[in-house]
């Protein structure tokens, strides 16, 4: 995050709180959060994207202090499940902000949803649409919904999260009449008000061509429906996943920047298609929280694995892994770390950072120079952990999930506590 700062003795401090006292008084692994630094990220969207509705994409990560910053900052919430909506109804998030996504969202989830008020259901199944049709009737409410599109694009990003290709679970197809056909049994329902058309492309996505293309197919989509169906739809939503810099290889676009180009895609395709401009919205999650944490952890043992041809590899072993950072071992995702608890003169060595789990697979860092001196009691940090770390971490092989600890202004207070042994075992029932 922006506040990170090593002094002269290696120490490295965030939020003006030194990761060495950090440790000590919370313990490791923790994920450190740079309350500052989310809020001024967010803020950067809001303002760049002046006359955009924001959604902060809670799947990213999700607790009532960050959904509470996120108000705050006058941003709106993506969730997409009952349990993240229970985060942001516990936090007293204003539902009429709140657009509810998922491909698969229960009966249960879109009464409560309805319930609850939120502000947009994003529809992606002719199934959905009639379960929460019927659910808005029966509570004698009528629904805001978005119909969730796919876009037909390949996205460049890892495969498992691009989702705009035809050949994936999300969304009405444009190109075999879905999204038209939803869009029409949507108008046609009496318990839900069409407000537009929602496109998401994948994430951590650098090149703007993939955004231009989508943009494009979705625009001709709502043109077709102001021609055809005469509803001119007031709304849409261009969705999230702009890329952040996990090692100093990637060089993404500032919020500003992302917003001249997509407005200058709209503004021109709004034209040439002779049709007003809708409403438009954007959810991004990584490019907010991504940044604002780092994972803390510390060494527990280092040891030489010989490689073939006679080289040999460093292996740092941490007291985490892949369960509070599945991104290495499923996407191949690329982490850098550094010494955050002294000054080294020792001479880099090529290293793996490593978790502790029983698995080959359990990678936290591919490749990093360490000092050739890391040892047992080392202090490594881990940045850019905010997005998908926490909110994807398990309990894997019964290890406790970490703490998450907001810093501001030299102080330092949990947000979210680490798990007890008590936690894990509660579920745990039992035969009798
Ligand atoms: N909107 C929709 C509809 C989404 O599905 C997503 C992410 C977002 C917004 C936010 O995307 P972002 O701005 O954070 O890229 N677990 C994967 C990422 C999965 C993204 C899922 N959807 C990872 O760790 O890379």
């Amino acid at each position: 995050s922006t506040s990170a700062h090593k002094d002269d003795a290696g120490v490295l401090s965030v939020g003006g709180v030194a990761l060495t006292e950090l440790a000590r008084t919370h313990g490791t692994p923790a994920y450190v959060l740079d309350e500052a630094d989310f809020r001024a990220r967010a803020g950067a969207f809001r303002d760049a994207f002046a006359g955009y509705d924001v959604y902060y994409a809670a799947k990213a990560f999700i607790s009532t202090a960050v959904v509470r910053w996120v108000a705050e900052e006058g941003l709106h919430l993506d969730v997409c499940t009952a349990g993240e909506l229970a985060v942001a109804e516990r936090a007293g998030f204003d539902m009429a902000r709140v657009e509810f996504h998922g491909n698969n969202k229960s009966a249960a989830e879109l009464e409560r949803a309805v319930e609850l008020g939120v502000g947009r259901v994003v529809v992606d199944s002719f199934h959905e649409i009639e379960r929460l049709a019927r659910v808005a009737e029966s509570l004698g409410r009528s629904q805001r919904v978005m119909v969730r599109v796919t876009a037909g694009v390949e996205a460049h990003t890892h495969e498992y999260i691009a989702t705009a290709h035809e050949d994936q679970k999300f969304g009405f197809s444009i190109t075999n009449g879905a999204a038209y056909d939803a869009v029409q049994r949507v108008l046609a329902a009496p318990s839900l008000e069409l407000r537009g058309l929602h496109s998401h492309i994948g994430s951590q996505i650098f090149a703007s061509a993939g955004f231009e293309v989508a943009t494009r197919r979705v625009l001709a989509l709502h043109a077709r429906i102001a021609a055809e169906l005469g509803v001119e739809l007031p709304e849409m939503d261009l969705g999230g996943g702009f890329g952040i810099a996990y090692t100093t290889q990637d060089a993404p676009a500032s919020p500003a920047r992302l917003a001249t180009e997509m407005s200058a895609i709209v503004e021109h395709e709004c034209r040439a298609l002779g049709i007003a401009q809708p409403h438009l919205s954007i959810e991004p999650g990584r490019a907010i929280v991504g940044p604002s944490m780092c994972t803390l952890y510390e060494v527990g043992t280092v040891k030489q694995v010989a490689l073939d041809g006679g080289a040999q590899r460093t292996y740092v072993s941490v007291d985490g892994g892949m369960s509070d950072n599945i991104r290495t071992a499923l996407y191949d995702a690329d982490y850098s770390c550094t010494l955050a608890g002294r000054r080294s003169g020792a001479e880099p060595v090529l290293a793996r950072v490593v978790g502790k789990h029983c698995e080959a697979g359990d990678i936290v860092v591919k490749d990093e120079f360490l000092p050739g001196d890391v040892a047992p009691g080392d202090l490594l940090a881990v940045p850019g952990t905010g997005a998908y770390c926490r909110s994807m971490a398990s309990n894997y092989n019964h290890v406790l999930r970490p703490p998450v600890v907001a810093v501001r202004d030299g102080e330092s207070r949990v947000v979210v506590r680490r798990e007890t042994v008590d936690d894990l075992l509660a579920t745990d029932v039992g035969d009798a």
